[in-house]
């Protein structure tokens, strides 16, 4: 398996970046993919899967204090929450006061959090869990408080002196400044702090942010602030739900709070959990645990479908079927089942159906479904289909027979030169031919992600692609945007080929070139190490 590193531990291997005269600058693929910052080439090493924990906003909104904080984090424990996977324990707006100190310092509101952020993080700590805190990438905070905007640094070094494991960046106060730029500066002044702290990006799906978040922040949101009515979670996850490709490993998509518990019907709650789980969205309950119900509480514990949100395989979920209401949506697994939610999103009970093979099954003659709110387990010879109530979900878990692809994410080294499959340069631009370049621990340049479709994708959202469609020998590998046409397909074999759908070729070192810089093209598919890239 490969592991990713936090930028101290990545940064450590590099010792030598060369500009050149020409401006081509020289150095290891990490080096190269710093220099050309802001570029995303960021990994903090967090959230392999998806944030999962607590917030204030939703619940105290402006009357946070550190004893409903604190109780909020004692709910977790007591009810088995946190051992689930709900570990963090945020802190959103109105925690400080209003202006900063002679310094120049944030400081907590002492009326409300008379321990300040740092002793509610040490009680915090010593229950096992993480506390994360708010700022906004502007001259305010959204309530009106001090920004952070211009004291990026001052500010990550006091959250990291405070031991704070989170930070959520709102959006409030930006004069108009682009958010990669505000974005990126509390993300290096994060780094530099030497402590790995979870970005949280809260721009509220402006400027594109899911096309460029993965090498900024560890989730980012793609919607605006919702409500706890059925209005807002439909079509917050209709917003969501269209970033899919974007969301991996280390970055996703954010669809924002769960508002489970906080207004709208069970059946309606529950559609909200499979939903956000099917999509593999950070699990943050926005609910006041202490007067939940035991249906919000049964919810939100419901393991089968924690487990879908938390699979290691990290794919968001894709709808099959969007017809008149009536929806299907799949989402592979890493042990080769597939999990499926009927959605309902009209206003009568309605039948809702889909099939193995849409949802990306084949090979069985008949198939297990595990219904995920009830546990009761059936069989299927291809159909799959339930009455489901108005605004509702029945979730399977969907098992038997071979999945179309179950993908995986992983570096590509080439069984000849010992060298990973690099974009080269770190570049995102359509057309830069892929190349071998010496191994990097955690250079996001050199990961890469087969999804279900069979796109090898780097940076979560730039295809593998063989230039120009076209099939013949010395066809040049470059990275395209993802378009979903055949030169953008791969099979991975048993035996390390990797071949194009279109050209049934393989992707192969030029020349059984060994060294850096050696590029990659397409070539018949022969049985030679220069053809065979493993997953380390
Ligand atoms: C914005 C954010 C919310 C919340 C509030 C706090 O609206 O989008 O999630 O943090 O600010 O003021």
């Amino acid at each position: 398996m490969h592991r990713r590193r936090g930028w101290a531990a990545a940064l450590a291997g590099v010792t030598l970046v060369l500009a050149t005269a020409g401006g081509a600058v020289l150095g290891t693929a990490a080096t190269r993919a710093l220099a050309d910052a802001p570029e995303p080439a960021w990994d903090n090493g967090l959230a392999a899967t998806p944030p999962m924990g607590w917030n204030s906003w939703y619940t105290n909104k402006c009357a946070v204090t550190e004893s409903s904080v604190k109780s909020a984090a004692d709910t977790l424990v007591s009810s088995g929450m946190a051992a689930l996977g709900y570990k963090y324990v945020n802190i959103d707006d109105c925690w400080m006061q209003s202006t900063r100190d002679s310094s120049g310092n944030l400081q907590p509101d002492y009326g409300k959090f008379p321990d300040g952020i740092a002793g509610t993080a040490d009680y915090i700590h010593g229950l096992g869990l993480k506390i994360g805190i708010y700022e906004s990438a502007g001259t305010q905070t959204c309530q009106g408080l001090p920004g952070s905007y211009g004291h990026e640094q001052a500010d990550a070094n006091l959250f990291a002196s405070w031991r704070i494991d989170l930070l959520k960046y709102d959006n409030c106060g930006n004069h108009g400044v682009p958010a990669l730029t505000r974005y990126t500066a509390m993300r290096d002044a994060l780094h530099n702090t030497g402590r790995a702290i979870l970005y949280s990006i809260c721009n509220w799906g402006q400027e594109s942010v899911p096309t460029w978040g993965a090498g900024v922040g560890n989730m980012w949101r793609t919607t605006g602030d919702s409500t706890a009515t059925y209005a807002s979670m439909l079509s917050t996850f209709k917003g969501n739900m269209a970033q899919a490709s974007f969301a991996g490993p280390h970055g996703w998509n954010d669809p924002d709070l769960l508002q489970v518990g906080n207004g709208k019907t069970a059946t309606e709650d529950q559609a909200e959990f499979s939903l956000w789980a099917e999509m593999a969205a950070p699990l943050i309950a926005s609910t006041d645990l202490a007067s939940a119900s035991s249906a919000t509480m049964s919810a939100l514990t419901n393991s089968r479908i924690v487990a879908v949100d938390q699979d290691s395989l990290g794919v968001q979920g894709t709808p099959v079927k969007l017809n008149s209401g009536l929806d299907a949506l799949t989402k592979p697994l890493s042990n080769g089942d597939v999990s499926v939610v009927l959605f309902n999103e009209t206003d009568s009970a309605a039948t809702v159906t889909t099939s193995a093979a849409a949802v990306g099954k084949s090979g069985a003659s008949s198939y297990r479904l595990t219904n995920l709110w009830t546990g009761a387990t059936t069989t299927t010879t291809g159909t799959i289909s339930a009455s489901v109530p108005a605004h509702g979900v029945v979730m399977y878990r969907v098992s038997g027979g071979t999945a179309a692809s179950t993908g995986w994410s992983s570096t590509l080294l080439g069984a000849q030169s010992s060298r990973c499959l690099d974009a080269t340069g770190a570049e995102r631009t359509n057309g830069t031919q892929v190349e071998l370049y010496t191994c990097v621990d955690g250079a996001v340049n050199q990961y890469w992600h087969l999804t279900p479709g069979g796109e090898i994708l780097v940076y979560g959202n730039m295809c593998l692609d063989a230039k120009g469609a076209t099939t013949t020998n010395g066809t040049p590998i470059d990275l395209y945007t993802c378009v979903g046409s055949d030169n953008e397909r791969w099979v991975y074999r048993d035996d390390g080929h990797i071949v194009g759908v279109q050209s049934g070729k393989c992707l192969d070192a030029i020349g059984q070139g060994t060294a850096n810089g050696t590029k990659i093209d397409l070539y018949t598919c022969v049985d030679q190490p220069n053809e065979v890239w493993n997953k380390p």
